[in-house]
């Protein structure tokens, strides 16, 4: 399995960390060599070599702020003329998510599939935006579209939905999609005002300095119309759905709930309305009995309802270095070693 990293921040990095931990196990397990043969990063610049690149070196090298074009395998040229050129099977697109235009993601995506590639991504701009396209380019070409990471990043919840429950009718997926929201919300029920929290979190790196993609509920949006599209097959997208954030809640609000048995969750849903699919994105009052009240800080959690095992709840982390790298990794040994 010889690859293209394209992006080399965070999730490329924990990526390529758990590549190089986890070499042994790939092998021994399923079978299954993995070859970073390019990496392409803005700032850092492109590096090619047909023969595998040296992954320790571009780890030391981006970790101490230095450019991987200092490597001897420099490649002169951005993402997609490394792409067009490389010789490979797999890209990893992590380069930023934006969710009104998925680009310059999409446009990395579509040029690998075009060249028969299979892809992995962790960005939700494409696949929320342009899901279809590209499933129907992917299927076209005889390639696979994974994106494990775009939905509560390496907790399984999109392999759970795809393969695992396979054979039951989902009806309805809901839950907290976003960490950030949920560690505010959290953090609030101690009495604490939202400027205060936001503040908190923004200063722990939870947040973002502009933290609307959160707050207001687009990130989570985003995530639902992904789980809408993969559960349903639909063609939804993100404006067809509902979307209010956390930003009109009070602690008081809070209090008062907490102390009729309920707890204030931002909670995105999707679920199949007699032929319609129907989505939203807004803050619930969700009794203390259910296992959603009960998850708290930046984890995620999500119930699908089914209609031979009922609810099943998956609990776990939604962002991280090491946790979104893994639903890369998994997504390759899915593509390479359990063809
Ligand atoms: N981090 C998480 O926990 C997490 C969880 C789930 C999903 N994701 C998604 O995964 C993706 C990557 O996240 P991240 O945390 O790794 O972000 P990051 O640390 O900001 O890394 C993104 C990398 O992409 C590079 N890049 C931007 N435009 C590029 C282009 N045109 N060609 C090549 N490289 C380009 C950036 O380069 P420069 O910095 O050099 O400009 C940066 O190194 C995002 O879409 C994010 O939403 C992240």
């Amino acid at each position: 399995m010889r690859l293209l990293l394209i992006g080399f921040g965070t999730v490329g990095q924990g990526l390529a960390e758990l590549l190089l931990e986890k070499e042994q196990i790939l092998t021994d397990q399923y079978g299954l060599k993995v070859q970073v043969v390019g990496i392409s990063d803005m700032l850092k610049g492109s590096i090619y070599n047909a023969g595998g690149i040296n992954l320790q070196q571009a780890l030391k090298l981006a970790k101490s702020g230095k450019k991987l074009s200092e490597m001897p395998d420099n490649f002169d040229g951005d993402a997609v003329s490394l792409i067009t050129t490389a010789d490979a099977d797999m890209i990893v697109e992590a380069t930023y998510t934006d969710i009104k235009t998925a680009e310059p993601a999409t446009m990395h995506i579509r040029t690998a599939l075009e060249k028969g590639m299979h892809v992995t991504t962790t960005n939700k701009g494409p696949i929320a935006l342009f899901y279809h396209d590209l499933a129907k380019l992917a299927k076209e070409k005889g390639v696979q579209l994974l994106y494990e990471g775009t939905v509560m990043s390496g907790t399984p919840l999109l392999n759970l939905i795809r393969e695992t429950l396979a054979g039951c009718t989902i009806t309805e997926v809901k839950g907290i999609l976003n960490g950030t929201t949920n560690y505010i919300l959290s953090e609030m029920e101690q009495g604490l005002a939202y400027d205060d929290v936001l503040k908190k979190a923004q200063e722990l790196g939870y947040a973002e300095a502009v933290p609307d993609a959160d707050v207001l509920g687009w990130d989570a949006l985003a995530k639902v119309t992904i789980i809408a599209n993969t559960v349903f097959g639909e063609q939804c997208k993100p404006d067809d759905f509902p979307c209010k954030g956390i930003t009109e809640i009070s602690s008081e609000a809070i209090a008062d709930a907490k102390s009729r048995g309920k707890r204030y969750k931002l909670i995105g849903k999707v679920w199949r309305d007699g032929n319609t699919v129907k989505g939203s994105v807004a803050p619930e009052e969700i009794d203390m009995s259910r296992p959603l009240a009960g998850v708290m800080g930046a984890t995620n959690a999500v119930t699908i309802t089914t209609d031979t095992l009922g609810d099943v709840t998956i609990v776990g982390p939604g962002a991280g270095r090491n946790e979104t790298g893994y639903s890369a990794l998994v997504d390759i040994i899915h593509v390479g070693g359990l063809r």
